[in-house]
C-alpha cells in the first residue's frame, strides 16, 4: 500500500519528519555501526556523519565490506543544472569530497541539461547546457581531484550512457514508470525516458573498467525513486546493485522551507557577492524572539533557527562550539544579531575563496570533464 508524500525528484517540499520518509522510502536510518565503520576506513571522524546530516542510506553496509575486500568501488552524484548553484546543493558535495580524499574514490558526476530543459518551461537547451558548464564550476571550485572526477554533460555526453540505457529502457514498463514518477497522459515523451540515463550512470563505471564496481551515491532522498529502479534491474543486467547515502537539506534562510531557487532571497548562492550574501544572512529568520529583553529573559530556539542550522550543517566542525552556541541562545545570552553576524563573516571568507578560485580555474575545467579522459565512449559488453 503506497502512502502519498510529497517528496518526488521534480517536487520536493521542505522535509520536516525524516522518520516517516525513512519508512514511506524505505531506506535505512544510518547507524553507528555504519559510521563508526566509515570514519575507520576513512581514518578520520566527519561532523556531517556525527551529526547526521547525513541520516539515512540503502546498502552502505555491503558497499563498505566490499571496500574493505579490496573490491572496486566509485561514487556517483548528479545535478540538474537549472540555475546558479547554492549553499543547499553544495552541502552533499563537500561530504562526497570528504569520501573521494578520505577512500580515494573516483567520482562520476551527472550534469542533466537534458532533464532540465525538458522539465523547465522557461529554459532551452543551449540554456541548461550553459549551466551544466557554470555548475562545474562549483567543483573545480570545491577542490575535487581533477584526475578522479569525471563529469557527464548528458547532451554531450550522451555515447557514454546510450548503451546502457537502452538495456535498461528495456526492463522498464511505462506502467512502473508512471507509478514511479507520477507521470500523466500530458507529460512529455523525454521525461519518460529521461530516467533510464540517470540510471545508466550506476553502471557507467562497471562497464569503463570493465570490472564489477560497487557505486555509492550521496544525494538527497527526493532522488531515491532512480535508485530504487536501478536496484531492482541490476541484477538482471549483471551490475551490482548502487548503494546510496542520504542527506537531510538545508534550510533556507526563511521561516520555513528549504533553500531553493523558488526564493532567492533566502538562498545564498555561490555567485553571490559576499557582501549580497551577508546581508541576506542579516535578515534571516531564526529561532530568536521578538525584543532584545524577552530573548535574554526567555533564551531562543536554535532547533527551529535556519542560522543556527547553517552552523551546524555547514559552518561548525568543532563539535564543542557548537554546543556552546546552542545553549547561550538557549539561555538568552547570544543575541541573534551577534550569532548572525558571526556566520555573515564565514559565509562572506567562504564566497570570497571560492570565487577566486572559481575564476582562477575558470578555463582549466576540461580536466574534469569525462570525454576528455575515457576516449570515445565504445560498448565493452
Ligand atoms: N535529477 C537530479 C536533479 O534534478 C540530477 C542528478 C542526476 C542526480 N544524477 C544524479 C542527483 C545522481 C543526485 C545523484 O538534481
Amino acid at each position: 500500500m503506497e502512502e502519498r508524500v510529497e517528496v518526488g525528484p521534480w517536487a520536493a517540499e521542505a522535509f520536516v519528519d525524516y522518520e516517516r520518509l525513512l519508512k514511506v522510502f524505505g531506506a535505512k536510518p544510518l547507524t553507528d555501526l555504519e559510521v563508526g565503520k566509515l570514519e575507520r576506513l576513512a581514518g578520520e571522524s566527519n561532523a556531517m556523519l556525527r551529526r547526521r546530516v547525513f541520516y539515512s542510506h540503502r546498502d552502505l553496509d555491503v558497499y563498505l565490506n566490499m571496500y574493505e575486500a579490496g573490491r572496486r568501488c566509485a561514487l556517483y552524484t548528479g545535478r540538474g543544472p537549472s540555475g546558479y548553484t547554492h549553499l543547499g546543493h553544495i552541502l552533499p558535495w563537500v561530504f562526497t569530497k570528504w569520501l573521494q580524499d578520505r577512500l580515494g574514490l573516483e567520482l562520476f558526476f551527472q550534469m542533466t541539461d537534458d532533464e532540465k530543459f525538458l522539465h523547465e518551461e522557461r529554459l532551452d537547451l543551449p540554456e541548461s547546457n550553459r549551466f551544466a558548464y557554470e555548475n562545474s564550476l562549483d567543483l573545480v571550485a570545491l577542490g575535487f581531484d581533477p584526475r578522479k572526477t569525471h563529469i557527464i554533460i548528458d547532451s554531450e555526453d550522451i555515447g557514454y550512457l546510450y548503451s546502457i540505457a537502452v538495456r535498461v529502457a528495456k526492463k522498464i514498463t511505462y506502467s512502473t514508470q508512471r507509478a514511479t514518477f507520477g507521470f500523466t497522459d500530458s507529460t512529455n515523451v523525454g521525461l519518460v525516458f529521461y530516467p533510464v540515463l540517470q540510471i545508466a550512470v550506476c553502471f557507467l563505471p562497471t562497464e569503463l573498467y570493465g570490472e564489477e564496481t560497487y557505486v555509492l551515491i550521496p544525494a538527497g532522498i527526493d532522488q531515491d525513486p532512480y535508485w530504487r529502479i536501478a536496484r531492482d534491474v541490476a541484477q538482471s543486467l549483471n551490475y551490482p546493485k548502487p548503494s546510496q547515502i542520504h542527506n537531510k537539506l538545508l534550510p533556507g534562510l526563511g521561516p520555513g522551507g528549504k533553500m531553493s531557487s523558488s526564493k532567492p532571497e533566502t538562498a545564498v548562492y555561490t555567485t553571490d557577492p559576499p557582501d549580497v550574501a551577508a546581508q541576506k544572512i542579516m535578515k534571516a529568520f531564526t529561532g530568536g524572539q521578538p525584543t532584545v529583553e524577552l530573548h535574554r529573559k526567555l533564551g531562543g530556539n536554535p532547533d527551529r533557527c535556519s542560522v543556527f542550522k547553517m552552523y551546524e550543517m555547514l559552518f561548525e566542525e568543532d563539535d564543542v562550539k557548537l554546543s556552546e552556541r546552542y545553549w547561550n541562545c538557549r539561555t538568552g545570552s547570544l543575541l541573534c544579531g551577534e550569532c548572525k553576524a558571526e556566520l555573515a563573516s564565514r559565509v562572506w571568507k567562504f564566497l570570497r575563496d571560492f570565487q577566486e578560485k572559481r575564476e582562477r580555474e575558470k578555463d582549466r575545467l576540461d580536466r574534469y570533464l569525462i570525454r576528455s579522459k575515457f576516449g570515445e565512449p565504445k560498448m565493452r559488453r
